[in-house]
C-alpha cells in the first residue's frame, strides 16, 4: 500500500496523467485512510467492551491504581504474571502449584472456564462464553502494569 501511494505522490506531483491513474491514486488514498479509521475504531471498542465486561470481575477484582486484594487477587500487571504471586494475597493450593504463566494463550482457555483449566480453584466464576468478550477484557488487562498505570 505505502509502495502505491509513494509512486501515486509522484505521479500526482508530476502531473503524469495517464488514463485514470489520477482517480486510481486518489481511489487508493480514501481507501487507505478508511482502512486505518475502520483499525481504529475496532481496537477501542475492543478496549471499551473490556472495559465493560471487567464489570463482571470487578465483583472480585480490582485494577488501577491503589487496587488492593479483595475476593480476588489484584489484577495489575497479571498479563505474563507467573500465576499465584501477587503479594498478600491468599491463593489456593491448586492455584499456586499450577505452574502456569498467565500470558494471554493461558487467560483464553482460564477465562472460558477457570474450574477445567485449574481443578480446585477458589475463583468461583463459570467463565466467558463470547471469545470476543475474553479477547476484549485481555485487551483491557494488558493496558495496566504492575503499578496499575495505564501503559
Ligand atoms: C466470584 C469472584 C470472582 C470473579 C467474578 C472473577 N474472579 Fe478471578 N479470581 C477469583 C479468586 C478467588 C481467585 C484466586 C484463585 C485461587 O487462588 O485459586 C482469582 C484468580 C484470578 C486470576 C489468577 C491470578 C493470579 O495471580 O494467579 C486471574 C487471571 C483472574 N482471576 C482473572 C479474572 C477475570 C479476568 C475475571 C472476569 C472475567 C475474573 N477473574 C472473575 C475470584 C473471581
Amino acid at each position: 500500500m505505502s509502495a502505491i501511494l509513494t509512486r501515486c505522490s509522484i505521479a500526482l506531483r508530476e502531473s503524469k496523467e495517464i488514463k485514470g491513474q489520477k482517480f486510481f491514486c486518489l481511489a487508493s488514498a480514501a481507501l487507505a485512510a478508511a482502512f486505518s479509521v475502520f483499525a481504529g475504531t475496532a481496537l477501542a471498542q475492543s478496549v471499551e467492551q473490556g472495559e465493560a465486561v471487567f464489570r463482571k470481575c470487578a465483583a472480585c477484582h480490582a485494577i488501577g491504581e491503589g487496587a488492593v486484594n479483595k475476593v480476588g487477587p489484584v489484577l495489575n500487571g497479571v498479563v505474563g504474571r507467573p500465576a499465584g504471586t501477587y503479594e498478600g494475597y491468599s491463593y489456593s493450593a491448586a492455584n499456586k502449584s499450577s505452574g502456569l504463566i498467565w500470558d494471554e494463550d493461558t487467560l483464553r482457555t482460564y477465562l472460558q472456564s477457570p474450574q477445567a483449566k485449574v481443578p480446585g480453584t477458589k475463583m468461583s466464576f463459570a467463565g466467558l462464553q463470547k471469545s470476543s468478550d475474553i479477547e476484549s477484557v485481555i485487551l483491557y488487562l494488558k493496558q495496566f502494569d504492575a503499578s496499575g498505570h495505564k501503559m
